[in-house]
């Protein structure tokens, strides 16, 4: 039984964990009848919560290598390895000049799981990066998938839906512009970049690096996963009439009848900031983030989880649902 990886500090094992390095290595083991099931694929298991020990095999890659598949003058198109460390991706085209990944700089996981997820921070989306993402699925069977076709969303994609769990991303083709296209609009961005002599690369991700370290807690030192709910999506109409109440309620335009709605900012006013229950805590300085205080089990977690669902529906009349996925 060997210990799944987890920023949550979940104390969690599984019956079998395998990894692979390349195709050909994972093809490998699907043939030789290795991978029992039930199986799940994993990055750092950054968004994981792990509520019993696992049953089956736990997958991880460590495909790795970043290739230039494609430039131009505008644009270079890269192959990158899902086990590579998705903040090394970022440096790496930060450091070579390449623009379009660096409000992205930072977040925990693996470019596999960024892929399925469509990570996102700072109104840039892994999806508006992805060309195509690399599979094998359980039968050995290699397939693209162009973007059109990955169904990207907030935090969702055709990855996540139960019916593709079979399906096993290798690797995620990039493309970023060689000009630079700075989206500095959201937050404080531009305030924390006054602080610097000019805007360059280097320096807008050196932003966002002090932006979240102010805000979200180091998982090598506090156990989480990041933003513990998603920030909901309701009708314009909701938030007028919310804004009658709440006069300074925060939101994001997301198309003509709908605005998403930050639930860090609703669990806060519900009190909750900074408050434990049990081992588990909401984290002090970002209301999203649920912390494990040390040796807390999936039960705290969900515990908490659940009195602060209970107490922003009762607040607010607003469902809100966890990011982060139960195992
Ligand atoms: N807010 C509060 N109190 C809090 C937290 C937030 O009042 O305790 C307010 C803030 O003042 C701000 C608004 O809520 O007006 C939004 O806060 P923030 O910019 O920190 O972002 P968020 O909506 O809470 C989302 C992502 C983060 C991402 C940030 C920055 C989700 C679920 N979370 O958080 O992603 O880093 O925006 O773009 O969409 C993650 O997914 O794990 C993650 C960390």
């Amino acid at each position: 039984m060997k210990r799944i990886p987890n920023t949550f500090g979940i104390e969690a094992r599984a019956m079998h964990y395998l990894e692979y390095a390349s195709e050909e290595e994972l093809k490998e083991l699907i043939a030789s009848g290795k991978i029992v099931p039930p199986y799940l694929h994993v990055g750092t298991g950054s968004n994981l919560l792990f509520t019993a020990d696992y049953p089956g095999t736990i997958l991880h890659s460590r495909i790795t290598g970043i290739t230039v598949i494609a430039e131009d003058e505008q644009t270079v198109t890269l192959r990158v390895g899902a086990g590579i460390t998705w903040d090394d991706f970022v440096l790496h085209c930060v450091k070579l000049g390449w623009y379009g990944a660096e409000n992205l700089s930072l977040i925990p996981g693996e470019v596999g799981a960024a892929a399925v997820q469509n990570i996102g921070a700072y109104g840039v989306e892994a999806k508006d990066l992805i060309v195509a993402v690399e599979t094998v699925n359980i039968h050995g069977q290699q397939r693209t998938y162009v973007t059109d076709e990955c169904r990207y969303a907030y935090r969702e994609s055709l990855f996540k839906q139960p019916e593709m769990k079979s399906l096993f991303v290798t690797r995620v083709n990039f493309r970023l512009s060689k000009q630079p296209c700075y989206k500095l609009d959201y937050g404080t961005i531009r305030q924390e970049l006054e602080r610097f002599a000019e805007v360059n690369l280097k320096n807008v991700r050196e932003a966002i690096i002090r932006i979240r370290e102010s805000k979200l807690p180091d998982p090598k030192v506090t156990g989480n996963a990041g933003s513990f709910f998603m920030n909901p999506i309701v009708p314009r109409r909701q938030l007028e009439r919310l804004q009658e109440r709440y006069p300074s309620m925060p939101y994001y335009e997301v198309d003509a009848d709908r605005v998403k709605i930050p639930a860090g900012w609703m669990i806060d006013r519900c009190g909750w900031k900074g408050k434990a229950l049990g081992r588990a805590a909401v984290h002090d300085k970002q209301a999203l983030v649920l912390v494990n205080r040390g040796g807390a089990t999936a039960a705290d977690i969900i515990a908490l989880s659940d009195a602060i669902r209970a107490s922003v529906k009762a607040e607010f009349g607003i469902a809100i649902y966890p990011e982060v996925n139960f195992i």
